[in-house]
């Protein structure tokens, strides 16, 4: 059952079937790139987590392929940040953007959600286009400066924020 559809999309509950995509997803060095990680887990000490313990978690299916393309997810604070990862052969085609807006969609229609977070390294052109493009304004002051895993130099995590008005 679909929490929420467009012409292109749905969204429905994340669940241990999709580990195995999650779990591609996560070797692919882009991905990691995304959110300045490197992964090297099994599988089997990937899959030992535990869903319930987020509110909203879904996958993104293809509606007229019925592929699964993709997954978000929403963190936890005052302002909670919604995450996404699109796998790797799905990307660049619009899913990416056009989930995020329902995502967006559904919480701030089902939750009493004001504003939701996103979060963005500096390097990370397609999130950066994406964020933009939804409507989403960037939060200097909430920036955080890392240590990028990869070349060892600086990188920044830059924070975005969209009210509800934005979105409905
Ligand atoms: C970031 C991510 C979610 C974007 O999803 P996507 O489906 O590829 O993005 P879309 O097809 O909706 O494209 C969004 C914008 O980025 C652009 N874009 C997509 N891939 C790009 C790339 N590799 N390089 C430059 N621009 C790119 C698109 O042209 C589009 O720009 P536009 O709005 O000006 O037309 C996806 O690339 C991904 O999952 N990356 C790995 C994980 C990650 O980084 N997650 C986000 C952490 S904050």
């Amino acid at each position: 059952m679909y929490l929420i559809e467009n012409d292109l999309i749905a969204l429905r509950q994340y669940t241990h079937d999709d580990d195995y995509d999650m779990y591609l997803c996560w070797s692919d060095i882009d991905t990691q790139k995304g959110y300045n990680g490197i992964f090297d887990q099994s599988f089997e000490e990937f899959n030992k987590f535990d869903i319930d313990r987020f509110k909203f978690w879904v996958t993104a299916v293809d509606k007229a392929t019925n592929e699964s393309v993709g997954t978000l997810r929403l963190g936890t604070g005052e302002v909670p940040d919604l995450v996404i990862w699109i796998y790797p052969q799905f990307r660049n085609r619009g899913y990416g953007t056009q989930s995020f807006i329902l995502a967006l969609t559904y919480l701030f229609t089902h939750d009493s959600y004001t504003e939701i977070s996103a979060g963005c390294y500096e390097t990370n052109t397609a999130s950066l286009k994406m964020l933009r493009r939804i409507g989403f304004e960037r939060l200097s002051f909430e920036d955080r400066k890392e240590k990028d895993c990869f070349t060892g130099k600086p990188i920044v995590q830059m924070e975005f924020r969209i009210s509800k008005d934005k979105i409905l």
